[in-house]
């Protein structure tokens, strides 16, 4: 989604701006521009495409200035020209906006009526024109975007700069997440503190609300027009750990870093075979009331709760719903007392899902329910975190990829490690059972490293998809949700049609598409069903269908004509689908490296989705 990078410095921050949205690529953008304040004067570039193309715009008409605001652009209303590209400037006034005004259209009409001239058909240029009419009345730029504000309807947000006000940069968070990043004698703003790491590691998280002056020297936070204090956070992520390194693209090396993200997420709760004490210690008393869970995520956040909720059930007799945020946040659900709500979330920004939740307080609170809340994220700072009774961090690092990878393994460990816990505070699970499921856990890492010695054989295999127009995923149990994710993962980076199914539903309908041309994914662990999926394999290569199975390497199942079979090697049938995902997300990468697609960044689609 958009990304906003601004700030203010005495010296030319030009290519700080420009930095820091190269480094805000990942959330997926189709254009970028950049305003700089110099000498009274507001200098602009703006181009379609690439951050590249931004780049190389600036560096030919040269523009420097120690002022600015620079913005990534995922089109919600306009096409993505240059016309629609931001900063959007009124006469002497520039503003940079991620989310969407709702109301935009009566704010135009009014604004139109009083003479302005709309260049764009954003939401966002209103307020420009805003910001520009309301400081008419004053020469307070602060007060001006404090005055127009409480008119903007919908989840923003802002950076503003004025030709008149060389050292100040005001900001302004309402649903769409913003960071302050704290210099020395220079302060900067952006949607991701990983635009700023180059600069700063000191970050100021803004809530809800918040309206900022920036200048060289001073931040001021006000809420409600009182100047409030928000402390200063030092981060330790470095700028290495959220480069490329030797990898060709971001997604591989996530793919390549789960068993040391995986090691570090159940790091944090295990000591040898069981869990450790102070593990979700503050949650102990709500964990022994709950008496079901809820959870609510989006896209593989949600695969990853739909394999809990299987877990959950089998393993500590605990009902457990999975529903997608934004269904659950419109449908009126019932909210039910003695619940655990469990958003899932790598960036814990959301907006559905943070929206779901916010709803689901406001209708306990109305009826004086006793829930609890909780958020199983990858990202320490984020709103979501902020906003539950409880978190638990899976430590994958920063993903840059827009296909998520290491943050849906490390959710499949950190909600086993949730699990356990509530099994043992509700005595619902047996120390042995515990100390059973924690040992195989330490064992993940060095299974998925030997399941990714597979990457030749799987890159082979993906040259037969690379011209085909459509792909079935099937599985069986928790290799269903690994069946959703891996048609997830295919379609969205190699544009290839993919379909997941639950391998018994294979008789009610999707058979009929299988024939020559069609690849059918099989997810084969050695489990109990795997007899029942042996026959699935045989109704599709009766018809035709071409086979490519990720098997347990004691399963039995053999290569074949028109069956090719990939050896993974043995593990629990309960922690399958963490390896499981492995060779699904290594097929993505290859046929969609393969079909020459923008691996990390693919079309139309944003890491963060935090618009609606
Ligand atoms: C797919 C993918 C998305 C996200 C979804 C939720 O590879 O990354 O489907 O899982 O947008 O995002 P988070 O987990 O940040 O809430």
């Amino acid at each position: 989604m958009c990304g906003i990078v601004g700030g203010v410095a005495e010296r030319s921050i030009t290519n700080i701006l420009i930095e820091g949205l190269k480094r805000l690529e990942y959330r997926g953008y189709d254009s970028a521009g950049v305003a700089l304040v110099d000498q009274c004067q507001i200098l602009r570039e703006r181009r379609v495409g690439k951050v590249a193309n931004l780049e190389q715009a600036v560096n030919e008409s040269n523009i420097q200035g120690s002022l600015g605001i620079a913005h990534t652009r995922w089109a919600t209303h306009g096409k993505p020209t240059e016309n629609n590209a931001h900063p959007h400037i009124s006469d002497t006034v520039a503003v940079v906006h991620n989310g969407i005004i709702e109301n935009y259209q009566e704010l135009k009409d009014d604004l139109e009526a009083l003479g302005y001239v709309f260049t764009s058909q954003t939401d966002t240029e209103v307020v420009a024109h805003l910001i520009h009419d309301a400081l008419k009345s004053t020469p307070d730029l602060l007060k001006a975007v404090t005055q127009i504000v409480p008119q903007l309807k919908g989840a923003y947000a802002l950076g503003i700069v004025h030709t008149d006000h060389p050292n100040e940069l005001i900001a302004v968070r309402e649903g769409s997440p913003l960071v302050i990043g704290v210099g020395i004698g220079e302060n900067f703003i952006s949607s991701d503190q990983l635009a700023l790491l180059p600069v700063t590691n000191r970050f100021i998280y803004l809530e809800e609300g918040d309206i900022v002056r920036l200048t060289r020297e001073s931040i001021e936070i006000f809420v409600d027009d009182q100047l409030i204090d928000r402390p200063v956070k030092e981060l330790d992520a470095t700028v290495s750990n959220a480069s490329k390194g030797e990898y060709k693209h971001y997604m591989l090396k996530e793919i390549y870093e789960q068993p040391e993200a995986i090691q570090q997420t159940i790091s944090q709760a295990l000591n040898g075979n069981a869990l450790r004490d102070d593990f979700l210690q503050h949650a102990e008393v709500d964990f022994k009331n709950i008496q079901q869970v809820q959870i609510i995520a989006c896209g593989t956040s949600y695969h990853a709760g739909m394999i809990a909720k299987y877990w959950f059930e089998q393993l500590i007799d605990l009902p457990c719903q999975v529903e997608i945020a934004s269904e659950f946040r419109y449908r009126s659900p019932v909210i039910v007392g003695n619940t655990l709500y469990v958003c899932i979330s790598q960036s814990g920004e959301t907006a559905d899902t943070l929206a779901a939740l916010r709803d689901t307080q406001k209708r306990a609170k109305a009826k004086s329910l006793n829930i609890t809340t909780m958020t199983i994220c990858n990202v320490a700072t984020s709103s979501m975190v902020r906003e539950t009774n409880h978190h638990l961090l899976t430590l994958a690092g920063p993903e840059i990829g827009v296909a998520s990878t290491k943050a849906f393994t490390t959710q499949l460990a950190a909600l086993m490690l949730l699990i356990l816990k509530i099994g043992q505070i509700k005595q619902t699970m047996p120390v042995e059972k515990i100390a059973e499921i924690t040992a195989e856990l330490w064992h993940i890492p060095k299974v998925i490293l030997d399941t990714l010695q597979n990457d030749k054989e799987i890159l082979r295999l993906s040259d037969l998809f690379k011209e085909k127009q459509h792909c079935l995923f099937l599985g069986r149990g928790t290799q269903f949700p690994i069946a959703l994710e891996g048609a997830l993962k295919l379609k969205e980076i190699s544009y290839i049609h993919a379909e997941g199914y639950a391998a018994g539903e294979l008789k009610h309908g999707p058979l009929a598409l299988v024939d020559h041309d069609m690849p059918v994914v099989i997810l084969a662990p050695q489990d109990d069903m795997l007899d029942k999926l042996k026959s699935n394999m045989e109704e599709v290569q009766a018809r035709g269908g071409e086979l490519f199975v990720f098997a347990d390497e004691n399963s039995g199942i053999k290569n074949k004509d028109r069956q090719h079979v990939v050896n993974v090697p043995t593990i629990s049938s309960l922690l399958a689908p963490i390896v499981y995902s492995i060779p699904v997300q290594l097929l993505s990468y290859h046929v969609a490296v393969l079909r020459g697609t923008d691996v990390d960044q693919p079309r139309n689609l944003a890491k963060s989705v935090t618009v609606e």
